[in-house]
């Protein structure tokens, strides 16, 4: 989603923009723009699409950019109005002596705009942010003070933002705020720089003050100033940031996602150092604060997630109800906020984001803490808002995840519920040991079978190859491996846009198998367990119907060769662990059919890495 980034210094600040704003395009955008000050006046250029065509824009102005030493910049994802050069960020006033860039929405911006068209400003764009910059423009004319107008306005604005704000008048100073929408200072030696996430600003310093919700920063090359939304100087607190410059490099991959989902069998050796050691000792979660007295009288779990983050939840709860016994609801985060909950501070509630920043999972986490409850957090992203708002942290230590499709963070969130289970069953008592030993046997050696996986894609991509140009595909499956075929399915609707739909396999009689023929291919996840057979009579259901069938199984039995009409084989698993398996050939069925159909895999069209608005 949209990105931030700021400079003020000493350096020429257009490339200190344009590259911030590469290492945020990962996130998804649709159009890009930045202000730069040369100390008299400040100019705009802005593009639509792919950042390249902002640096050609530079490339013909570069005469005029190059004494530049402030400025910010934008990459913006099309929430109101469409992705033009008009509606394109940085956004100004009347008189075009203040720029500003947004992140979020400005949720009362209509009745902003009402008074403010009355005050006589002109509005050129369809955006939320223009009024922003109108209404700061508006209240500095009174006040003649830059950082106070900030100050003012945010008290009018209603929804989420993280703003950056230069004005002709101020050609060494940018102010920046935020509210329900990540912002941070960088802070470096004769510099500042103020972004929407680390990757932006990390390869000129690891120093940085997180904001707060409403309070407002004064940047300038050699001084920091933070005030609260009183207006009164706060103290803050500089943070090293836990991260390395990572080049986003796909290490000779044809795409980040392929990339990304090679590299699952290491994220989950990362995963377990420190947490499983051997399978006699009990599993170490550190982070995890919950008393062992709350643990053992814990009876009820609520997990809050969105999108593929819901598919992990969804599996969390099934293993965490038959390992514990403790009952699980999983909710999507937008639904659980606009009702009325049944959680107190009996209830457990997990947050489950890879970014740790998703708009609908945070206001959820908000507002089960509220309600007293221990909030535990599974996030990719221990430095995340969400984080900060955790009792309990599970850091699942995925590394940067740059595909917009979710790979490696999903495998990662995945682990991490099993861990979460069996350290939970250990101090509950309330699952036979043996079941535990074999499950901590099994995650030590999943690693070297999605390595086998992966050693042996020719499979896959002949599936791909013969199913590329489908116009629907249906995924079933059953029990555990439920969300599996709503996470493969996920996967191959956002990158190769084809209509693909995840049915627990006993429900295709109760609808959809009316939509069955020989243009449909059916795809059943066939693992080993105790759905086994029923998934076999469901996928004969199917064959009734001429339906295209594919067996994605562990199984070698000769019977589905007359059966299916292609078999995909995976190692032999533990039921349990099942879906750790059966999920990397889906992941490369998706990234191979989008290849094969020329697709943008890594950032498909209308998505967004992170998605920090409801
Ligand atoms: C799918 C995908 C999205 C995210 C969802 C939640 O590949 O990435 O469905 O899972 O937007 O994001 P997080 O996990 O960051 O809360």
């Amino acid at each position: 989603m949209c990105g931030i980034v700021g400079y003020v210094g000493n350096q020429p600040v257009v490339d200190i923009l344009v590259d911030g704003l590469k290492q945020l395009e990962y996130r998804g955008y649709d159009s890009s723009g930045i202000a730069i000050s040369d100390g008299n006046d400040i100019k705009i250029y802005k593009a639509e699409g792919k950042l390249q065509n902002l640096e050609n824009v530079l490339r013909e102005h570069r005469d005029e950019i190059q004494t530049a030493k402030m400025g910010i910049g934008h990459i913006r994802w099309a929430t109101h109005g469409a992705a033009t050069l008009l509606n394109a960020h940085p956004h100004t006033c009347n008189c075009g002596k203040l720029a500003l860039v947004h992140n979020g929405i400005i949720e009362n911006f209509k009745e902003l705009k009402v008074n403010l068209e009355k005050e006589g400003c002109v509005f050129r764009s369809q955006t939320d942010t223009e009024v922003v910059a109108h209404l700061i423009a508006s209240i500095y004319g009174k006040v003649k003070d830059l950082t106070e107008a900030v100050r003012l306005a945010a008290q009018k604005l209603e929804g989420a933002y993280a703003l950056c704000v230069m004005h002709k008048d101020y050609p060494n100073t940018l102010v920046v705020t935020k509210r329900n929408a990540p912002l941070l200072v960088g802070i470096g030696d004769g510099e500042m720089f103020a972004a929407s996430d680390v990757p932006a600003i990390i390869k000129h310093t690891k120093r940085a003050v997180y904001l707060a919700d409403n309070q407002i920063a004064v940047l300038k090359a050699d001084s920091l100033n933070i005030i609260n939304s009183e207006g009164q100087n706060i103290d803050y607190k500089v943070e090293i940031l836990p991260w390395e410059p990572v080049a986003l490099s796909k290490m000779g991959y044809k795409h980040f996602m392929l990339k990304e989902i090679h590299e699952q069998p290491d994220v989950i050796r990362n995963i377990l150092v420190g947490k499983l050691h051997t399978t006699d000792d009990p599993v170490v979660l550190n982070e995890v604060k919950l008393t062992r007295e709350t643990l053992k009288h814990l009876n009820r779990i609520q997990i809050i997630a969105c999108g593929t983050s819901l598919h992990a939840a969804m599996i969390g709860k099934y293993i965490i109800e038959t390992f514990c016994g403790i009952a699980v609801d999983v909710e999507p985060s937008s639904e659980y906020i606009y009702r009325r909950t049944v959680t107190d501070e009996n209830t457990l509630v997990i947050g489950v984001s890879q970014s740790g920043e998703t708009a609908d999972t945070l206001t959820a986490i908000k507002q089960a803490k509220a309600k007293g409850s221990h909030i535990l957090i599974i996030t990719n992203r221990p430095d995340s808002a969400m984080a900060r708002e955790a009792d309990s942290l599970i850091p699942v230590s995925a590394g940067i995840e740059v595909s917009v499709a979710a790979t490696k963070s999903y495998v990662a969130q995945v682990i991490s519920f099993y861990l979460l289970a069996i350290y939970m069953a250990e101090i509950k008592d309330s699952i036979d040991a043996s079941v535990l030993k074999t499950m901590k046997n099994e995650l030590m050696i999943i690693p070297q079978k999605i390595e086998q996986i992966l050693a042996h894609k020719e499979v896959i991509q002949k599936c791909a190859r013969e199913y590329a140009n489908t116009k629907d595909f249906i995924y079933i499956a059953r029990g555990i491996n439920y969300p599996t075929a709503l996470e493969g399915a996920l996967k191959l609707k956002e990158i190769s846009y084809i209509n693909a739909t995840g049915y627990p396999a006993g429900e295709l009689k109760h609808g959809p198998i009316a939509m069955l023929d020989e243009t449909m291919p059916v795809l059943s996840i066939l693992m080993h367990g105790c759905v086994y057979e029923k998934i076999l009579s469901n996928s004969e259901e199917a064959k009734a119907r001429n339906a295209k069938l594919i067996a994605l199984t562990n199984s070698t039995e000769k019977k589905l060769d007359d059966l299916f009409d292609y078999i995909i084989h995976v190692p032999e698993v533990h039921e349990y662990l099942s879906p750790v398996i059966a999920i990397v050939p889906l992941q490369l069925l998706a990234y191979y059919i989008a290849e094969f159909l020329g697709k943008d895999v890594d950032q498909p069209r209308n998505l967004a890495k992170s998605v920090t608005v409801e």
